[in-house]
């Protein structure tokens, strides 16, 4: 099936389209159930969706029925600045009336990344009540080299088939991560994935090309049996591979 890929002129665009688009679903999920799962993610390009999010459509979200949960994370305390739980907060939770017993951070306070790991798979096992998961809206970004949350090349985290959270080694700073995986991910109902910046484009040429191995472009594998992928591009990421 072909992507559907939204391309914008920058990251500003791109994050106000998809912030319209992202409000559409929260609230189309808050009515048909009473509440709405959003999972947020790291790096740099989610914060100006964040930013947005937080000012133009801040009353347009219904916080009270949202419940966020994080799709990766660094193995640093929350308020430790690489925290992607604290970007989150600074750029969007501090500025809008979620209540804080629906802001769900993975924990990083385990000596072991493993037993936090554990401890966040039983939260969302909870949040599920025994199903499987299926999260309204996941965001997620793509890393220069492939990597999507922190799924990277070669981990053995990407053969995971039952556990929905692991904590992992990554080749980025820090190394140590907590990240959901792909039996977590799969049964999302909606997935964006944000992709800004021409370091971008040899990664976004590979996920769409012709039968990428995901165990080298983990990106590749983000796609839904049942639920909508888009992938929100800006004309640098794009680079000279699509029209
Ligand atoms: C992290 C992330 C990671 C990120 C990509 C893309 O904690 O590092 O969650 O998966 O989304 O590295 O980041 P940028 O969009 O900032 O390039």
């Amino acid at each position: 099936m072909k992507p559907d890929v939204r391309i914008c002129a920058n990251v500003e665009e791109l994050s106000l389209r998809a912030a319209e688009a992202a409000v559409r679903t929260v609230n189309e999920a808050a009515r048909g159930v009473g509440r709405c799962s959003l999972v947020l993610s790291g790096g740099s390009t989610p914060r100006t969706l964040y930013g947005v999010l937080a000012s133009q459509f801040e009353k347009d979200i219904p916080w009270a029925q949202l419940h966020i949960f994080w799709g990766d994370e660094r193995y640093v305390p929350l308020v430790d600045p690489k925290s992607n739980y604290r970007m989150a907060r600074e750029a969007l939770l501090e500025h809008v009336p979620c209540p804080p017993a629906n802001i769900h951070p993975m924990p990083t306070h385990f000596p072991s990344p493993d037993a936090a790991a554990r401890d966040y798979e039983a939260t969302l096992r909870g949040f599920f009540a025994g199903e499987r998961a299926c999260f309204d809206l996941v965001r997620l970004g793509l890393g220069a080299e492939g990597h999507t949350a922190s799924l990277f090349p070669g981990s053995p985290v990407l053969a995971e088939t039952t556990r929905w959270v692991r904590a992992t080694s990554a080749p980025a700073d820090p190394p140590t991560r907590l990240t959901l995986t792909w039996p977590a991910l799969t049964g999302a109902r909606n997935i964006y994935v944000l992709v800004a910046g021409s370091n971008k484009a040899h990664a976004l040429g590979h996920v769409f090309g012709d039968a990428p191995d995901p165990r080298v472009y983990p990106a590749s594998r983000i796609r839904l049996a049942e639920g909508s992928v888009i992938w929100w591009v800006d004309r640098e990421a794009v680079g000279g591979l699509l029209p």
